[in-house]
């Protein structure tokens, strides 16, 4: 791995903890290898019913449709890409169930974003998600909530699925009706919906933060995970950003440039718990696995 991404997230989070007081300044570092890649097809295929739908009766997507989504291969056993993402879970967890170190922000609700377009939000989420969710300790709620990003959805077999968006314009639908199942007993997916049109004035209003922060309410017991648009071609990450309890901003290595990320950080400086993911790093065999995440935690 060259030292340039490194160096540009490592400055990002130094800023990050000089911009803070002492007790809200943690600025993670961790960093996610490029797996294999993983192909999202045009049309994917037939999800078949495998498990019973805790909340709702449509079919739960099942392991297949996931990792054609981007799901990591946990069955491997350890293998160093899932071992950072139950890294960064373990970080995430801890101030997840500990409302004291969250400030304005819910706890629970986690928002993972970047500054652009491509960097790897989803498949953070998802392979976030996951790692909670294989835990058993705490189930997962993964709400797509990028509009414009319809890859995920679609991979996932969620296009033209009611959900987040249908959910703030109409009051009478319930979020139970609408939550997916997965072939993960603790892991289910709120699509973004069938609403797309409306969307970029929906984040800005009341209502979709009220709706969001309900969400969070109402499944207190579950890691609420916002799979959000980029901040540099959206508002909605700042307009989120008080609201959730931490943020996640996914750094693409080699390709984030570092007034990008520093202009992202300032979008999102009011949550107080902010974790920098460096995605998609080109491991070398010097590459010391969790040296920069235990470097970096200052809680
Ligand atoms: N660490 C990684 N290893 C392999 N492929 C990745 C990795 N991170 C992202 N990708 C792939 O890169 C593409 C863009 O990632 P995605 O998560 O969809 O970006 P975003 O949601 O930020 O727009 C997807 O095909 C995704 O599967
Ligand atoms: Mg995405």
């Amino acid at each position: 791995m060259s030292s340039q991404p490194l160096n540009l997230v490592e400055r990002a989070a130094e800023r990050l903890r000089q911009t803070r007081s002492l007790d809200t300044s943690a600025a993670h570092l961790l960093d996610i290898e490029k797996t294999g890649g993983v192909a999202v097809p045009d049309q994917p295929d037939p999800i078949a019913p495998v498990f019973d739908a805790p909340m709702r009766s449509t079919p739960a997507i099942d392991t297949a449709v996931l990792e054609r989504a981007g799901m990591i291969d946990w069955s491997k056993g350890r293998s160093r890409v899932s071992e950072e993402f139950r890294i960064i879970q373990s970080h995430i967890m801890r101030t997840a169930f500990a409302p004291e170190s969250t400030g304005q922000g819910l706890a629970n609700l986690v928002m993972v974003t970047s500054a652009r377009p491509g960097e790897g939000k989803s498949f953070a989420s998802l392979n976030l998600a996951l790692s909670i969710a294989r835990q058993r300790d705490h189930a997962v709620l993964l709400v797509d909530t990028d509009s414009k990003d319809e890859s995920f959805g679609r991979s996932l077999g969620l296009v033209d699925t009611p959900g987040l968006l249908d959910l703030a314009l109409d009051p009478r639908l319930n979020a139970d009706d609408l939550i997916t199942p997965t072939g993960f007993e603790k892991l289910s997916i709120l699509p973004i919906g069938t609403k797309p049109e409306a969307s970029a004035e929906l984040f800005a209003t009341r209502q979709m933060t009220r709706l969001i922060k309900d969400l969070a309410r109402r499944y207190a017991d579950r890691v609420v995970i916002l799979d959000a648009a980029p901040c540099l071609s959206s508002s909605d990450p700042s307009t989120l950003a008080p609201i959730v309890g931490q943020i996640v901003l996914v750094v693409e290595a080699e390709r984030t440039q570092r007034a990008e990320l520093e202009s992202a950080l300032d979008l999102i400086q009011s949550c107080p718990t902010i974790s920098l993911l460096l995605n998609k790093v080109q491991v070398t065999t010097s590459h010391t696995f969790g040296a920069y995440a235990s470097s970096y935690t200052s809680s």
